[in-house]
Parts: structure tokens; C-alpha cells; sequence
């Protein structure tokens, strides 16, 4: 059923609203919309409404309800990548076998960011996705930036050796990048309360032999490799039972000398004839 020519231009009028509101909420230039006379062939006036709008070039929603797959991920990880889609692609649509080649049709990094990491990196799309471009998967093609990103952390590695030295990179930081493992996905602990922090303390990554600990480090850190020492100090009830092991072993194997903390307990004379103060006093963690 057609309208009726009244209904045709109360029908029209109301688009026109719509139109001029659509027009001033997007600042564009007017686009000569009127409501059709009743004849005229041949002229302005006769134009179908549908055709009486100037064709806007498509916006980024637009391209987004058929390529919705590529707007749902810059929408979810496209980070400072949520731009308009035209401001990457300027052309599209144009792909022609035989004619147009498909690379040369799609955006390359360098226009806008040039050889950001240097020339050793120079294959974006290895590691990076146009859509997600903050979403670094941890595989073989980001490790080769490893060394060049974190040269300090290779070199801890190969100057400390450990078995660490033979893994990847990615095989601790696994999953994406900036990831950092729990000690406790690949080790059992000395003892069953220690934590992350507590291997840390002890244990730096990427130089796992060199253990360093601070001179607060709990005796119950120690206890579990060193059962018989920790029991002989707890059980003695000496002055020395409440001294952290680190007081007087500052580092791993490291003994303080007795005269370290107490340099005038006796005279000379009789410490020349009795140098070692064991044979009066025992051993330092009974005191007997
Ligand atoms: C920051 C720049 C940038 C933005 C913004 C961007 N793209 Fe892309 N897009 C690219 C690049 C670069 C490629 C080529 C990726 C490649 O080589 O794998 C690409 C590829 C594509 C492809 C082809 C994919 C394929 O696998 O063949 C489509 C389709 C596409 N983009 C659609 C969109 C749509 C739709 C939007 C907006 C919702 C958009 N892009 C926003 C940079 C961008
Ligand atoms: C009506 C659906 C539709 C809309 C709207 C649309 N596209 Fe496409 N686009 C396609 C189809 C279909 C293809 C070809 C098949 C494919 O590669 O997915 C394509 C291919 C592409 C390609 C890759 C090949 C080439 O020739 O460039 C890019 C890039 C692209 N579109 C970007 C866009 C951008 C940007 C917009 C919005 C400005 C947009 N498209 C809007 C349907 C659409
Ligand atoms: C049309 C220009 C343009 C193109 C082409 C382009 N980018 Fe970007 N990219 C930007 C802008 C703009 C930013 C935001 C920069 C800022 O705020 O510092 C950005 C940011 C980024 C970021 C940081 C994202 C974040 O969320 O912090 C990465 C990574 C990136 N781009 C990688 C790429 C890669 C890889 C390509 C090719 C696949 C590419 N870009 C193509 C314009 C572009
Ligand atoms: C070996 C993997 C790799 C390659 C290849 C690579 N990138 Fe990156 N890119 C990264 C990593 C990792 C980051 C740091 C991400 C972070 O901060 O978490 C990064 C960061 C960026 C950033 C953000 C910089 C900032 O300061 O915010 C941009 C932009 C970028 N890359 C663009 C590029 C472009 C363009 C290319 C190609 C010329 C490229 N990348 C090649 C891995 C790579
Ligand atoms: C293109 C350079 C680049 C590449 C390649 C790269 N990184 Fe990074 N990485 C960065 C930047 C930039 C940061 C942020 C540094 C900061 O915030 O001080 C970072 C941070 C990190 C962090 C710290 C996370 C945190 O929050 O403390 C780890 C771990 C890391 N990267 C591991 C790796 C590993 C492993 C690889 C290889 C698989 C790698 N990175 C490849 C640039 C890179
Ligand atoms: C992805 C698995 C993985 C993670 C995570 C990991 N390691 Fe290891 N580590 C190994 C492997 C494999 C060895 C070789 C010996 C073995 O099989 O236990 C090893 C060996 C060691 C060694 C002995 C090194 C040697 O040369 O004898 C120490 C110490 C060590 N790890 C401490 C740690 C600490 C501390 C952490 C956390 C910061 C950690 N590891 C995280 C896999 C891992
Ligand atoms: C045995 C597992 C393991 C291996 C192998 C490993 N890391 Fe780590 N890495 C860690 C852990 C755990 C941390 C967190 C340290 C912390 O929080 O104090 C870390 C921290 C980092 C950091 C951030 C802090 C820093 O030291 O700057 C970077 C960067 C890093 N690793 C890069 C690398 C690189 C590059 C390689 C390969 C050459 C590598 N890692 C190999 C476990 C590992
Ligand atoms: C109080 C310090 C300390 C703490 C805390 C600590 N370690 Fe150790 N760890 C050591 C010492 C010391 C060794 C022996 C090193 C040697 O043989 O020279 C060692 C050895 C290891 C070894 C080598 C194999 C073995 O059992 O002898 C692994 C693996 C290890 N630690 C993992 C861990 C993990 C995982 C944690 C956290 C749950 C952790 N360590 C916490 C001091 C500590
Ligand atoms: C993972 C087990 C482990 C932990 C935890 C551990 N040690 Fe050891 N420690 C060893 C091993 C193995 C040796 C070497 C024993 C040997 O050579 O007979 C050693 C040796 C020592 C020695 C030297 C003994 C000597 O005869 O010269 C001292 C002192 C020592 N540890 C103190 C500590 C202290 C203090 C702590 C806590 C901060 C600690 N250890 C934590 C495993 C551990
Ligand atoms: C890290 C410092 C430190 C070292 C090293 C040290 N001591 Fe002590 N010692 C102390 C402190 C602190 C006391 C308690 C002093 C006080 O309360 O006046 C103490 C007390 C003693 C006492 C009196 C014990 C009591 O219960 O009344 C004797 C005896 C003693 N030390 C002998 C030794 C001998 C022998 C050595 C070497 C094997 C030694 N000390 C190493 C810090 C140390
Ligand atoms: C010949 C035996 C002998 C030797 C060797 C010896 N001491 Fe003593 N030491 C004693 C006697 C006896 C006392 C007094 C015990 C008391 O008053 O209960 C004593 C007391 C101490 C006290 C406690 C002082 C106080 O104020 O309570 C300290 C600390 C001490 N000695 C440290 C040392 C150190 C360090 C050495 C080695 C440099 C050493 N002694 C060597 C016999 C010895
Ligand atoms: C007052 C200083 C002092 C304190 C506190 C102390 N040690 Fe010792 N430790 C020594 C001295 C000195 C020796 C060397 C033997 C001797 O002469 O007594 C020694 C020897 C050791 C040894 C090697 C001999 C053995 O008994 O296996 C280990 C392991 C050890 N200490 C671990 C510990 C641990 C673990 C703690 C804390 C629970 C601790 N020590 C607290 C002074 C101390």
C-alpha cells in the first residue's frame, strides 16, 4: 500500500527532524533535505527520500556491525589502539586478485611509529596484534627480544650459572609478557609455610646459587635444612637463642668471629695462652 501524498509529506517532515537533528549532532553541513512538491519530473525535488541524503562516509560503529569480530577486540584489548578505523585504514575494500596485492592495501606500523625498538626488532606483527597491540603472548618470536629489551637479566644469567641458565626465558615467564612465576609451579618449598616473598628473599631468579638473605630473616626460614642447628639454639636458652641465625651468619656458609660482638671479654694475656673461646664455651649455638 502506498501513502498517501499528505502521509508522504508528514512522513517526509518527520525524517527531515530527524535528519536536521542527526545534522547538528554530527556538525555537518546541511544536507539539503526539502520536503517533495507534488510533480515536477525531471527535478531536484522529484528525488525518492531515501536518495535525498548525502552519502557520510561509514563510522567506526558502522564498520564494526559487519567486522565485528575486529571491533569487539579493539574494544576489549585494543588499549591505545581505539581509534577510528579509517585513521589506520585510509583504503579498503580495494583488494583486486591479480591487481591489488592484500599487504599492500593494509596499514604498516611505521607510518605512525617508525622502528620504534631499533632495527633488530623490525617484524612487528611477530609479536604484536594491530587489533590488540598490548597483548604479547610469551612464545619463541618475543624471545629474541629478550636480550635486547632486558639485557641485564641475560647477563645475570649467564655470568651466575645455575639450571636456570638452560630454560627460556618464557618458560618462567610464560603466558604473555610482564608475567612473573611462583617459584612453587616448578620447586617444592624447604618448608611448608614459605611463600613467594620468603624464595625471593633468599633466592634472586635469574642468579637462583648466590643466596643472599636480610639479617631479619626468621630462624624458621633456616630450620628447614638446618633442623639440628635450629633445635640446638632454640633448646639451649642461652643469650644467643633470641639472635636471628643472620646476625651472626650474614651470608650462606659465612661465620662471624665470636670477637665480631664481643672484641673485650677477656684480657689478651689470657687469650693468648686459650686462643679458640670454644674450649671454655662449646659451640656458639649451646654455649656448652
Ligand atoms: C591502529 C591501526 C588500526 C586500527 C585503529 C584498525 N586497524 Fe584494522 N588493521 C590494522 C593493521 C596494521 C592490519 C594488518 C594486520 C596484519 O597484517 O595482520 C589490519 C587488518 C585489518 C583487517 C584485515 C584482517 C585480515 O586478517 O585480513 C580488517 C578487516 C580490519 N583490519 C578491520 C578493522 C576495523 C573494522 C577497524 C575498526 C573497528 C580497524 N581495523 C581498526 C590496523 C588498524
Ligand atoms: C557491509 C559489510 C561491511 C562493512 C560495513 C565494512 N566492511 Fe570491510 N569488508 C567486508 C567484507 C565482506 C570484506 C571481504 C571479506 C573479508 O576479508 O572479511 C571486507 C574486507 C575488509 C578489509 C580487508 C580487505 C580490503 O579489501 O581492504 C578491510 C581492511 C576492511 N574490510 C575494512 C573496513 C573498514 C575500515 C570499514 C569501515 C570504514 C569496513 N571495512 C566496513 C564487509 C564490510
Ligand atoms: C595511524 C597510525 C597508527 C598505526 C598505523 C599504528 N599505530 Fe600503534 N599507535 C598509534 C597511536 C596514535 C597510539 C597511541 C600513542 C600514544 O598515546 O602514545 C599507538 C599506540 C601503540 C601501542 C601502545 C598501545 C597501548 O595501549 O599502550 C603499541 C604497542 C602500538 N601502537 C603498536 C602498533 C603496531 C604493532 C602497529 C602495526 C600493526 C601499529 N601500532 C600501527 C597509531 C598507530
Ligand atoms: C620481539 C617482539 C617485538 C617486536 C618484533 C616488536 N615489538 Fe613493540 N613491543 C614489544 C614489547 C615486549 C613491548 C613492551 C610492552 C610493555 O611495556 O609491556 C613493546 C612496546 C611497543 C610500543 C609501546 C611503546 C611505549 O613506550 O608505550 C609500541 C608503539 C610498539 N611496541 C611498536 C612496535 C612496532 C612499530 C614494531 C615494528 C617496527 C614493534 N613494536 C616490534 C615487543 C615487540
Ligand atoms: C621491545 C622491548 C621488550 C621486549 C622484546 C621484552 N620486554 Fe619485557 N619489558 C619491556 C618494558 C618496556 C617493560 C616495562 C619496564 C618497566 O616498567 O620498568 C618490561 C617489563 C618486563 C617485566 C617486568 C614485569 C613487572 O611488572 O615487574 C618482565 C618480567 C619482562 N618484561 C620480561 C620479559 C621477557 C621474559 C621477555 C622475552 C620473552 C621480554 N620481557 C621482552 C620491554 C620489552
Ligand atoms: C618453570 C619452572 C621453574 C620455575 C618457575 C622456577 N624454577 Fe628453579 N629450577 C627449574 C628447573 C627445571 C631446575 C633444574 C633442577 C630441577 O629440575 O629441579 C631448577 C633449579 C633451581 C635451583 C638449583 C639450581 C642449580 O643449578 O642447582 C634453584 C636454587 C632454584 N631452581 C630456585 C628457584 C626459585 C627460587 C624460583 C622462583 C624465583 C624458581 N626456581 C622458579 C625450574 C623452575
Ligand atoms: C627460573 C625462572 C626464571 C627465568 C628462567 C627467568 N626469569 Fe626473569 N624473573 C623471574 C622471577 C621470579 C622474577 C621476579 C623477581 C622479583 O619480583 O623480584 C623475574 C623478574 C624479571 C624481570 C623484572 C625484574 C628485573 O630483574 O628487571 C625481567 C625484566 C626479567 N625477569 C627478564 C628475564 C629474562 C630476559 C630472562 C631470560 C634471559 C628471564 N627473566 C629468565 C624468573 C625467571
Ligand atoms: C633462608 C633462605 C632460603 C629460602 C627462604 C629459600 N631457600 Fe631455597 N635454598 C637456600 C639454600 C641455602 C639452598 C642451598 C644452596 C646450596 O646448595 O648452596 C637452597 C636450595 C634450593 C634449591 C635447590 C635444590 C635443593 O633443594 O637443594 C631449590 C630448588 C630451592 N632452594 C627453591 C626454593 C624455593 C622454591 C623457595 C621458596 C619456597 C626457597 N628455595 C626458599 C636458601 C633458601
Ligand atoms: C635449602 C637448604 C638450605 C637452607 C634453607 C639454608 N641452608 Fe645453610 N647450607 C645448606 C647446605 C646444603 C650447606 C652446605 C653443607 C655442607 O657443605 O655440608 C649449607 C651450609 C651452611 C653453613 C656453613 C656450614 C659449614 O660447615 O661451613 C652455614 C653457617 C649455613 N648454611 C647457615 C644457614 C643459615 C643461617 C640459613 C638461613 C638464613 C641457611 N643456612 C639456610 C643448605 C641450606
Ligand atoms: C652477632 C653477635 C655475636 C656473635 C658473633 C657472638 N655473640 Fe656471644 N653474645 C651476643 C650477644 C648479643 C649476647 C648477649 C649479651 C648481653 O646480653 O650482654 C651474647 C652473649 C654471650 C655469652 C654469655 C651467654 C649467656 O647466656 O649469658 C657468651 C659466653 C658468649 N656470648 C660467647 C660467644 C662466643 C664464644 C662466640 C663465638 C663462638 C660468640 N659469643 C659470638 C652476640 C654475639
Ligand atoms: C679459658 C677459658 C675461656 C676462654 C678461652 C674464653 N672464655 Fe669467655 N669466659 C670464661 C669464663 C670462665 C667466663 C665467666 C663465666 C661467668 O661469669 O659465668 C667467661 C665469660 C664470657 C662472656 C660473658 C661475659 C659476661 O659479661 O657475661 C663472654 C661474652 C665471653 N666469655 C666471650 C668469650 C670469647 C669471645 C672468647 C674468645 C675470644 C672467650 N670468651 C674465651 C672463660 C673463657
Ligand atoms: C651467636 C652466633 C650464632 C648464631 C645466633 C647462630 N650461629 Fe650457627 N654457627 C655459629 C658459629 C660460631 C658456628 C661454628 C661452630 C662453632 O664454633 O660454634 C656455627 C655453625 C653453624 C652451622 C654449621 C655446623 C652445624 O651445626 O651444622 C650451621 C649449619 C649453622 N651454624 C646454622 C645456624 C642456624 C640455622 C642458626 C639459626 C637457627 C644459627 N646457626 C645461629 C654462630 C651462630
Amino acid at each position: 500500500m502506498l501513502p498517501s501524498s499528505r502521509e508522504t509529506i508528514r512522513i517526509t517532515s518527520v525524517l527531515c527532524v530527524l535528519l536536521a537533528v542527526v545534522t547538528i549532532a554530527f556538525g555537518l553541513s546541511s544536507t539539503g533535505c526539502v520536503a517533495p512538491a507534488p510533480s515536477g519530473a525531471g527535478t531536484k525535488q522529484d528525488i525518492a527520500p531515501v536518495y535525498a541524503v548525502e552519502i557520510q562516509p561509514l563510522k567506526t560503529q558502522q564498520c564494526g556491525r559487519c567486522h565485528y569480530s575486529f571491533y569487539d577486540q579493539l574494544r576489549n584489548e585494543g588499549g591505545k589502539h581505539r581509534i577510528d578505523c579509517q585513521r589506520c585504514h585510509e583504503q579498503f575494500h580495494v583488494y583486486r586478485p591479480g591487481r591489488v596485492k592484500y599487504e599492500d592495501i593494509l596499514p604498516k606500523c611505521e607510518t605512525c611509529h617508525g622502528q620504534i625498538h631499533g632495527g633488530g626488532l623490525a617484524r612487528c606483527a611477530e609479536c604484536h596484534e594491530a587489533h590488540a597491540p598490548m597483548n604479547l603472548p610469551a612464545n619463541r618470536a618475543l624471545e629474541q627480544g629478550c636480550y635486547i629489551c632486558h639485557p641485564e637479566a641475560d647477563k645475570e644469567m649467564k655470568t651466575y650459572v645455575t639450571q636456570h641458565t638452560e630454560l627460556y626465558c618464557f618458560t618462567c615467564h610464560h603466558t604473555r609478557h610482564r608475567h612473573v612465576p611462583e617459584c612453587m609451579e616448578c620447586h617444592q618449598p624447604h618448608t611448608r609455610r614459605m611463600t613467594q616473598a620468603d624464595c625471593l628473599a633468599c633466592h634472586p631468579p635469574h642468579k637462583a646459587l648466590q643466596v643472599i638473605y636480610p639479617e631479619d630473616i626468621p630462624q624458621e626460614s633456616c630450620a628447614g635444612c638446618h633442623r639440628h642447628a635450629y633445635d640446638m639454639l632454640k633448646q639451649s636458652g642461652t643469650k644467643h637463642t633470641a639472635l636471628g641465625c643472620a646476625r651472626c651468619h650474614p651470608e650462606h656458609r659465612a661465620i662471624m668471629p665470636c670477637q665480631g660482638c664481643h672484641p673485650e671479654t677477656h684480657s689478651a694475656d689470657m687469650l693468648q695462652k686459650y686462643p679458640a673461646c670454644g674450649r671454655c664455651h662449646g659451640i656458639a649455638h649451646s654455649l656448652s
